[in-house]
């Protein structure tokens, strides 16, 4: 049976990734993108794909009930990916607003749009919604503590994480109420290619191309978990093709690194494969700043679950996926120079600015 798949957020780094990825997979899908290309949305990730005629492209807005209602029908949409979101834990701290307004409402009117469209088909069996989540909704866990799973109970600590956490109750409740045949994944932080530079690890790469400082917040302790963003595709392809509705999957690297050794990493690399820098080595470029308000300390992931179910496993360790990113950030200055503008320029002082002070 053919598939008519919407990933929403598909400009973005995740989406724009898996874009990619199910292209290439499944070349008989139908593709259809909404983004409303938001600062973080970047048509040019996406665009050798929708300039072959290999996908649609429809730049609107999830909160936008018509266009909704239009696109899932004129594409006959059978299964979604819904990766749109707001997504920097530092813009939540200042802006909560946008959050609440994309990742609770915007879901919200998507769960409505898919289920009147879904009803009005008399509720097939093989349709899918995957609502696509982080491990931010758990909380924080300090060393000793063992890793997140499925069971665990949600604690969102910082905006972004509280509008995620929304959402997926949204989410859930909407398979338990309607019968939407809805999954949630829940995973770590990602990195990889067409990531925006606002987040730790192409801010650093592109800092170090810059020459300017690399902000460690904190003492640089907090340790995240990292996936590469290819490995979490596939994981969202085995989900949402595999999954079982009302499921919930926690999808996670097994890479804990603290932000501090992740840095000294990236800059070793660097000064490996980067034929000319302004400061060499650049360690000499990391300046402690500010903690983030509430920052938390640890997040892990425990995989069992998709791993057993569904044969997922991670296949980029974290040595190989950094590399690949380091070359990809240096052979890709034409996708990241742009979005340096005199907004994004602003809004770096700013952050700066402020965890100097
Ligand atoms: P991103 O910020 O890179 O991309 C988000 C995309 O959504 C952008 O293209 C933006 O234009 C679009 N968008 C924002 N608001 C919209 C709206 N109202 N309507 C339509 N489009 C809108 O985000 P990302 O880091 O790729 O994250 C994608 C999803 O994965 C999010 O739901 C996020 O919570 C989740 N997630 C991210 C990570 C991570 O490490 N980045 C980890 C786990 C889960
Ligand atoms: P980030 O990439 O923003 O992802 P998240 O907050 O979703 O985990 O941050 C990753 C870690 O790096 C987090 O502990 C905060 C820290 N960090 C810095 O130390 N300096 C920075 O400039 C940024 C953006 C993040």
């Amino acid at each position: 049976m053919t598939r008519h798949l919407l990933i929403t957020g598909g400009a973005g780094f995740i989406a724009g990734n898996l874009v990619h990825h199910w292209a290439a997979a499944h070349p008989n899908d139908t593709l259809v993108v909404l983004d409303a290309l938001t600062y973080a949305g970047n048509r040019a990730t996406i665009e050798p794909l929708i300039a072959a005629g290999r996908l649609s492209f429809v730049h609107g807005n999830i909160n936008d009930r018509p266009l909704l209602d239009r696109l899932l029908a004129e594409h006959a949409i059978t299964h979604v990916a819904h990766l749109a979101a707001e997504s920097h834990v530092d813009r939540s701290i200042t802006g909560p607003g946008a959050f609440l307004a994309t990742n609770v409402n915007g879901t919200f009117t998507l769960l409505e749009a898919f289920r009147a469209h879904w009803q009005s088909a008399d509720s097939p069996g093989h349709w899918r919604f995957l609502h696509v989540s982080t491990d931010e909704v758990f909380g924080s866990l300090e060393p000793s503590d063992p890793p997140f799973n499925e069971t665990t109970a949600y604690s969102p600590r910082s905006p972004y994480a509280a509008s995620k956490a929304a959402s997926d109750h949204l989410a859930r409740a909407w398979q338990h109420t309607y019968g939407l045949p809805v999954l949630v994944s829940n995973c770590s932080n990602n990195y990889g290619p067409y990531h925006f530079p606002e987040k730790l690890i192409p801010l650093t790469l592109i800092n170090i191309l810059l020459g300017r400082s690399i902000p460690v917040y904190g003492d640089g302790s907090n340790v995240r978990d990292w996936l590469y963003v290819e490995d979490h595709c596939r994981a969202l392809e085995s989900v949402l093709l595999r999954g079982e509705p009302g499921r919930t999957y926690c999808i996670g690297g097994c890479n804990e690194v603290a932000n501090l050794d992740l840095v000294r990493l990236l800059c070793a690399l660097m000064d490996e494969l980067a034929p000319e820098l302004p400061i060499r080595p650049s360690e000499e470029l990391i300046r402690f700043v500010s903690d983030r308000p509430g920052h938390d300390r640890r997040y892990a992931i425990d995989a069992s679950l998709i791993q057993n179910e569904l044969g997922w496993q991670p296949q980029v360790t974290v040595e190989q996926g950094l590399r690949r990113t380091v070359e990809w950030y240096l052979a890709h200055r034409s996708w990241w120079q742009p979005l340096l503008s005199d907004q994004y320029a602003s809004y770096m002082e700013q952050q700066y600015a402020a965890r100097l002070a």
